[in-house]
């Protein structure tokens, strides 16, 4: 087996089948025709002198060699990148890419931050990705960005973690809700409200679910949605109760839509954090951002109350 011959080029196609799980999606991103796709990783499979993936039904899996190969071109990507922010470094910050990912909690705060970054430093090109937890640790897992902002770190990945700001999760109701008026509710006073709950995979959810186990409080949840917005404005409009992040909610609070409800043990402090897999190098772009973000003071952060109206 001689893999001199092996190219950048190829490796590219690996890369792209691994991230895109299948043939037909991989060669459609990469511009290429299924059939010469398969023929490319045909002809790197014979100069490995072993097959790099495997049909199971009808999916797509990647053998042991083709895992070993994914990874050196895992690592050949990221040396590339940072060659290319090595170079960037050398003219200062005033070119370079940046990619972010966050989660869709964070969209309240970190999308402002990402601007203000973006105005002072125009020569460098963001790409910032909005998702659920589980969608970002998938990324995480596939070294897909520069940074993820997400709350609690996985305990599963070897992975650097900075908190940088508080993220207090709070229990709002409707106003009109006898919960909301009482001055102490208990997480058992709760065993009959309908809870509005955000997709399996949310951090938000996986939060809420462990604080009520830990009570052993059954929590009815008969509807689920994809969407803080979503969540906040279906309480809002008189149904059910809901967990959710302070930063989501404060206008709404401060209105008079929505009202924090006082339940022992909360509010559930928990904190931002900024993390990377350990052992990677940050680009001076994703310096520089960190530095941004960990120089934030979140007055969202602080827990939200009703502005005064006068009589
Ligand atoms: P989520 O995560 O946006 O996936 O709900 C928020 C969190 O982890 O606090």
């Amino acid at each position: 087996m001689n893999l001199s011959g092996m190219t950048l080029h190829q490796l590219k196609f690996i890369l792209a089948v691994a991230r895109h799980g299948s043939l037909v999606k991989a060669a459609k991103a990469l511009s290429l025709s299924t059939p010469t796709l398969s023929l490319q990783l045909k002809k790197l499979s014979e100069t490995a002198g072993a097959p790099l993936f495997e049909m199971l039904g009808k999916k797509l899996y990647l053998t042991s060699t083709g895992a070993l190969m994914l990874r050196c071109a895992q690592d050949i990507e990221a040396r590339i990148e940072e060659l290319s922010q090595e170079i960037a470094a050398l003219k200062g910050l005033k070119e370079g890419e940046l990619k972010v990912a966050i989660l869709t909690t964070l969209k309240y705060t970190v999308p402002r931050l990402v601007g203000s970054f973006c105005v002072n430093y125009p020569g460098i090109t963001i790409s910032l990705w909005i998702g659920n937890r589980e969608a970002l640790l998938d990324r995480l897992r596939k070294n897909e960005d520069d940074l993820y902002v997400m709350g609690q770190p996985p305990d599963e990945l070897n992975v650097v973690a900075e908190q940088f700001a508080p993220n207090p999760l709070v229990l709002v109701a409707h106003p009109s809700n006898p919960i909301a008026k009482k001055r102490l509710v208990k997480p058992a006073d709760l065993a009959n409200e309908l809870f509005i709950v955000r997709e399996a995979g949310s951090g938000t959810r996986l939060t809420t679910e462990s604080f009520f186990k830990k009570y052993r409080v059954r929590l009815q949840t008969r509807l689920e949605v994809v969407s803080n917005e979503a969540v906040k404005h279906i309480v809002a409009g008189g149904l059910g109760v809901a967990v959710l992040s302070s930063s989501t909610v404060a206008s709404e609070v401060a209105l008079g839509e929505l009202s924090v409800v006082k339940l022992e043990g909360f509010p559930l402090m928990r904190q931002w954090n900024l993390v990377y897999p350990s052992g990677r190098r940050l680009s001076p772009a994703a310096t520089r951002f960190k530095a941004w973000l960990k120089a934030y003071r979140p007055e969202a952060a602080a827990l939200p109350t009703r502005k005064k109206t006068s009589p």
